[in-house]
């Protein structure tokens, strides 16, 4: 056992996140425990994207990622961000890394193979990124195909998972073209912030576009509410407005701002392994259950 961990991550919740409003029993929220699977695959491809910055896009790949895979889902996280911050949340130190989906992106005869790792979920595989990633972005510009490049790289593994999440970097650049060309669905995280709204149609006329070029099958999975504080009247209204404007696109769970999320960046693995049983992880977990019901 890590005796470098902060604090006791089986305790519960304190009172900061006594108010949790997101989680709830299945008869409270309608949703059904997913059926368990037999066989795995052929995968839905799923963009977690905002060009907006730290909304959460990384935190709820990782935790979704899990949670799916505590349904028994086979799930492949694709970190698709230079930062490497999805990496680095499942324990894996990006600048040691020889190969990455860099390397599956710009050369032919990369093994897709050598470059996915287990991580510390069972069920739930890493294809990690470090820096080298942002070199892709200037130089598939001038490639065939360049916004393919994701969808070519993934296409060996399909068959062999049943949910693949990429996680896009805060930009809507050739990389998160590259996400959105080859998902089915994107998952948006919307923090319930004063400018979050902002961007949003922006974000959205960007799918549609690759939707008309590039996806015709490219649908909106949700809208993910995401640092929520139940005791501000500021995010209440703020989720308010969302509900208002994105109606049924909007996922019933609902993530709370708490410090566990931070917690288990250090310690290099999801909340739902970190703090099974706190607000963070039943919310994740309904949201999984909300994923598959979709
Ligand atoms: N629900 C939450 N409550 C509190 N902190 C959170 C929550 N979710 C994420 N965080 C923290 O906020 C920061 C940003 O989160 P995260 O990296 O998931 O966002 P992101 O959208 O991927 O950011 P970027 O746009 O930089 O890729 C991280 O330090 C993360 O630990
Ligand atoms: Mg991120």
């Amino acid at each position: 056992m890590d005796t470098t961990r902060p604090i006791d991550p089986r305790r519960e919740d304190g009172p900061e996140d006594d108010t949790d409003v997101a989680g709830g029993a299945d008869a409270t929220t309608g949703i059904p425990e997913p059926a368990p699977l037999t066989d795995h695959g052929p995968a839905r491809v799923i963009a977690v994207a905002n060009q907006k910055g730290g909304v959460g896009k990384t935190t709820s790949a990782i935790n979704l990622g899990a949670a799916l895979a505590e349904y028994g889902r086979k799930v492949l996280l694709v970190d698709f961000d230079p930062q490497g911050a999805l990496s680095v949340g499942l324990g894996v130190q990006p600048h040691q890394l020889d190969s990455t989906v860099y390397n599956l992106l710009m050369e032919r005869d990369a093994e897709i193979d050598e470059v996915i790792r287990q991580t510390v979920v069972e069920g739930m595989d890493l294809l990690p990124s470090n820096i080298d990633l942002s070199a892709a972005e200037v130089q598939l510009v001038f490639e065939v195909g360049r916004e393919q490049a994701l969808g070519r790289a993934l296409k060996p593994v399909l068959d062999r998972y049943d949910v693949v999440l990429i996680d896009c970097q805060p930009s809507l650049g050739l990389l998160t073209i590259n996400a959105l060309a080859c998902a089915d669905t994107v998952l948006i995280p919307l923090a319930c912030e004063f400018f979050s709204l902002r961007g949003v149609a922006l974000l959205m006329d960007t799918i549609d576009k690759v939707r008309d070029r590039l996806n015709p099958n490219l649908a909106i999975l949700g809208i993910l509410a995401t640092m929520f504080d139940p005791r501000t009247l500021h995010t209440r209204e703020v989720q308010h407005r969302v509900r208002e404007a994105f109606g049924d696109l909007v996922f019933q769970a609902v993530i709370n701002r708490t410090v566990r999320f931070p917690e288990t960046t250090v310690a290099g693995e999801p909340i739902t392994t970190w703090a099974p049983v706190s607000a963070g992880a039943t919310a994740y977990r309904l949201l999984a259950r909300e994923v598959l019901a979709r």
